[in-house]
């Protein structure tokens, strides 16, 4: 299955040079001032700069040389995905700065120190899945409601790119669960959900990122993520519905 998700991820390679039209044109959505849309754009350019922090964490975690080599080709594909995305925003100004809907929850995730074994899964459980997962959702609806060619373009490459990171993620961490302990799965799944529910908490009922005003996702998208990538964690088998409950309870 690892063998698969990396041979898919030899055949998926494209070029930023080649395989993107910059002849495309720059459409702007009506509904934004232009900084606003730039502001937004620049939100994606900066996780994607955070998950490169990610993979040299993980791999420097790791020991099983099929799951290094699937990181490092994410990693290269994470520095692909800047490129491509300074490049864009380069076209219409300067990148804005990261706000703290995406610095805190990711740098919160870098910020993980759990055992061996349960700190690769920590950070990778909170990029891998929650975080690439909920990209996944976000860019699909950003490249059917903004009109601009050249940011469709683009996002359908990013987008098939991490679909197949979260694959790999979410097979990574379903392998794994079986060596850890009951206490490091519930320390895990606490600190992943402490990370993303103070982000939405943080976020709510304000469009500090716009992008629920351009998903038409309701302003408290980070928390519906929140939940639809909760669902994932329990079917994966991270934690039953009912600890998931309990410990979402204590935080609160
Ligand atoms: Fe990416
Ligand atoms: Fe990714």
């Amino acid at each position: 299955m690892l063998d698969s998700i990396l041979a898919k991820e030899a055949a998926d390679q494209w070029s930023i040079e080649h395989d993107i039209d910059w002849d495309l044109p720059i459409r702007y959505p009506f509904w934004f001032r232009r900084s606003t849309y730039i502001r937004t754009i620049s939100q994606i350019y900066h996780g994607e700069r955070l998950t490169q922090r990610a993979c040299q964490r993980l791999l420097t975690e790791v020991d099983d040389p099929l799951v290094s080599q699937f990181l490092a080709c994410q990693l290269a594909d994470e520095q692909k995905h800047e490129a491509v995305f300074a490049r864009y925003i380069n076209l219409m100004g300067d990148i804005a700065p990261i706000e703290p809907a995406i610095k805190d929850p990711l740098e919160g995730s870098l910020a993980w120190q759990g055992s061996k074994l349960g700190s690769p899964l920590g950070v990778m459980i909170s990029f891998h899945i929650v975080f690439e997962g909920g990209a996944v959702t976000v860019l699909d609806r950003l490249g059917r409601s903004l009109p601009c060619p050249l940011f469709r373009a683009i996002n359908t490459k990013v987008m098939a790119d991490e679909a197949r990171h979260n694959a790999f993620g979410t097979k990574y961490v379903r392998d794994q669960l079986p060596n850890l302990s009951n206490e490091e799965r519930l320390e895990i799944f606490a600190h992943v959900a402490r990370l993303w529910l103070d982000c939405a908490k943080a976020t709510e009922n304000r469009y500090s990122i716009p992008i629920a005003l351009v998903t038409r996702l309701k302003s408290n998208y980070l928390a519906e993520n929140w939940e639809r990538q909760k669902l994932q964690l329990i079917k994966i088998g991270l934690v039953t519905a009912d600890e998931a409950m309990k410990t979402e309870a204590s935080l609160r």
